[in-house]
């Protein structure tokens, strides 16, 4: 009797915690990502389209219960389906529906998917021996020639910022374009340009310093394609690389990480 009573407790409880989070109860690791992506090729990419950008069916990058909703409140959609706009239900064991909700979050959503499989230790030392430090901050710490990474694993998705790395001119973000400044003076000035007006402009220099220069003493200022260094990704073996992928990965907004239940590692 006793044992029973404890028993509806414990039960209890987990519900509580579960309904709490509505977090999918998947271990974070790369499988069910990938066998996700096969159940979303076959069942859901004909509608809302291969990336999930969608076709005859609405984008599940814009979508609510993508987006904003608990992880269950994703799963009964799939597992109900929606009456009425022709939307089936996803039949097939509980695991392999919330495989589908894991893919699905992991294109859709930048930070809030399981996380990116590597190990953030031996990622940490990558960061650190690739000299990534230099013009970024992490942990309270680093650079100031580029963006601040501290959240970035909750502003870009795991494929935005693998890109980011691979090919940093592909997508230079806001605030961060690389010049060159010649000088009437001979010199010339390489950094991230700040501001400009017509009477001067400014730049954090190489150097991490700010420097402003007036018009008159400026002959031109040249775009270059990123201030980060082509060809980083180049010199990491595939296994670095994960494992670096999954050190930024970790860095999410401690507010957001403990709403989500997210332990840093
Ligand atoms: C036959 C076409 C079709 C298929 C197949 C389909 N869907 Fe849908 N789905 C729709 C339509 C249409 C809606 C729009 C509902 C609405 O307008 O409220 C929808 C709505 C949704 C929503 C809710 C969007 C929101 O925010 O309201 C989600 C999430 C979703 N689908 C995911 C999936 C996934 C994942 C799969 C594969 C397991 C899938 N769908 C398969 C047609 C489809
Ligand atoms: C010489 C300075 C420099 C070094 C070294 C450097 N970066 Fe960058 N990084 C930048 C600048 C500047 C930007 C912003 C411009 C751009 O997007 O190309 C940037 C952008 C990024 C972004 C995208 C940030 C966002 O907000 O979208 C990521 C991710 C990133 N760097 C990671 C790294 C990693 C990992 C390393 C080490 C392997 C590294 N960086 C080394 C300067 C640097």
């Amino acid at each position: 009797m006793r044992a029973r009573v404890w028993a509806g407790v414990f039960f209890c409880a987990l519900l509580a915690a579960q309904g709490r989070r509505g977090a999918n109860p998947l271990a974070a690791d790369r499988e069910p990502i990938a066998s996700g992506a096969t159940t979303y090729a076959a069942r859901c990419a004909g509608c809302h389209g291969r990336d999930g950008k969608g076709g005859e069916a609405p984008s599940l990058h814009k979508s609510r219960i993508v987006m904003l909703s608990p992880d269950q409140r994703f799963f009964d959609v799939l597992k109900e389906g929606v009456p009425g706009v022709g939307m089936p239900p996803l039949t097939g064991p509980d695991a392999a529906i919330w495989e589908v909700v894991a893919y699905v979050q992991s294109i859709a959503k930048a930070g809030m998917g399981l996380p990116v499989p590597g190990d953030p230790h031996a990622g940490r030392a990558v960061f650190q021996e690739a000299g990534c430090l230099r013009c970024h901050i992490v942990e309270g710490r680093g650079g100031v020639l580029g963006p601040d990474l501290t959240g970035i694993a909750l502003q870009s998705s795991s494929a935005a910022i693998r890109e980011s790395i691979a090919d940093p001119a592909a997508r230079v973000s806001p605030g961060y374009r690389a010049v060159t400044v010649a000088l009437a003076d001979g010199r010339s000035v390489e950094g991230i340009l700040k501001n400009e007006d017509n009477f001067s402009i400014q730049l954090i220099g190489m150097d991490g310093e700010p420097h402003a220069f007036s018009r008159a003493e400026v002959t031109a200022v040249k775009s270059r394609p990123s201030l980060m260094p082509l060809g980083l990704a180049s010199r990491l073996s595939p296994e670095q690389f994960q494992n670096l992928l999954a050190f930024l990965d970790r860095q999410r907004a401690a507010t957001a990480r403990s709403e989500i239940g997210f332990q840093n590692y």
